[in-house]
């Protein structure tokens, strides 16, 4: 598909603000839905709206079964050995979350050490720590060096007999940088330590195939993957799920429940208690047709990596020789200009991007920093719009110095 006939499937970029056309470069907060997706929530929420997994009639079936291919296509699109061990929760914080309840109360005991990598979001570092309010464990930190690169180099050192498990983004939502998955599961195989992924942004800029990153557990979001918001997965490994229990109790995720106790339902039932998102999560089908059939082109990326480069006294965070190892996610600082003040100049001239701390304070105080600017793009975003930012972003400068 060409850039235009992308375009054409997301209805808020023929938006105006202020007058101006909307560039939205906040995709790595949230990416912008199609039409389909909006027509199938649409169509649910409409005519096929009934509880998942229970009633016996005709619409509850229709649901379910909705909810079920969604589990089938999410399953194909990772490429999980088996369809159950997609858990569908409310987004990667969610997902982050039940992880952590979960490995924290079968696989860690007091003094037991995990590994989390400096540049993890929040979601990937206060669950731990609210494990660590309950469970003596303690936290390490795997640096980043001053180019944002993740120093795998030096996780072994970092591994003991008491480590048990390491956490890192497959791609940071600051640095824009891939992180070498794959190379992080070899020494976590080789010492015997779980590795689980937060994929929010993995899942958006290349293929995944969780079984030959060789982790454990691998987490994302729909929203930021042009599906519907409130929606997410956890993978897992069956027979590390199997022995995980439930973060909530409630309907539907038990097989028995008696007033001496209950037992849980198999997988994945068992980590999805409550009524569920009956009209987002269908929308994963969608939204992985539309992700597949993006273009792809690193053009802008090239442009808008050199063109800031080149900008007097601006700071790009998430430096790499080899570019095919940075995605369009460009995190910086200018000198003389706060990044509040930049994004309001860029605001009103139609161009929407992240200022502040990016959930990820550690980065920030890792390179000094109170807040960035972030652009980030999308395939749908065209190179005008790139060269609009970077002429922009020149005249805000400008206009602060
Ligand atoms: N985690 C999202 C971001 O990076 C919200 O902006």
């Amino acid at each position: 598909m060409t850039t235009e006939e992308v375009r054409a499937q997301f209805p808020q970029l023929k938006r105006t603000v202020y007058g101006k056309p909307l560039v939205y470069l906040d995709n790595a907060a949230t990416s912008l839905r199609p039409q389909s997706v909006i027509d199938r929530w649409t169509e649910i929420s409409a005519q096929g709206t009934a509880n998942l997994h229970r009633a016996v009639h005709h619409i509850a079936a229709e649901a379910t079964e909705a909810y079920e291919n969604a589990r089938k296509a999410v399953a194909d699109f990772i490429n999980t050995a088996e369809t159950e061990e997609v858990i569908f929760t409310s987004g990667a914080t969610h997902s982050l979350n039940l992880a952590a309840f979960g490995i924290g109360e079968t696989f860690l005991k007091d003094g037991d050490e995990i590994i989390i990598g400096e540049g993890e979001h929040h979601s990937d570092i206060v669950p731990w720590q609210m494990l660590r309010c309950r469970k003596n464990i303690s936290i390490k930190v795997l640096p980043v060096d001053e180019n944002g690169r993740l120093c795998v180099e030096q996780l072994e050192s970092l591994i003991t007999e008491k480590t048990r498990l390491v956490c890192v983004a497959h791609i940071s939502n600051v640095l824009g940088l891939v992180n070498p998955v794959k190379a992080i599961s070899d020494i976590c195989r080789k010492h015997g330590v779980l590795l689980l992924v937060d994929g929010a942004q993995g899942v958006v800029h290349q293929p995944v195939d969780v079984r030959s990153l060789g982790c454990d557990f691998y987490a994302f979001s729909g929203h930021k993957m042009y599906g519907a918001p409130g929606t997410g997965v956890l993978w897992g490994r069956r027979s590390l799920l199997e022995q995980m229990p439930p973060m909530f109790g409630g309907g539907e995720m038990i097989e028995t429940v008696r007033w001496a106790g209950s037992t849980w339902a198999p997988l994945p039932r068992k980590f999805e208690a409550g009524t569920q998102n009956i009209s987002g999560t269908p929308c994963f089908v969608q939204a992985i047709e539309t992700l597949r059939n993006m273009p792809q082109d690193d053009g802008i990326r090239d442009y808008v990596y050199d063109a800031l480069q080149a900008i007097d006294g601006l700071r790009l965070f998430g430096t790499t020789a080899d570019r095919s190892l940075k995605v369009p996610v460009f995190s910086f600082y200018v000198e003389h200009a706060h990044h509040e003040d930049l994004a309001l100049i860029l605001d009103k001239m139609g161009i929407a991007v992240r200022s502040g701390q990016m959930c990820a304070e550690p980065l920030m105080d890792r390179f000094g920093v109170t807040g960035m600017l972030r652009a980030s793009f999308a395939p749908y975003n065209t190179m005008q719009e790139a060269e609009y930012f970077v002429s922009s972003l020149r005249k805000a400068i400008g206009m602060l110095r």
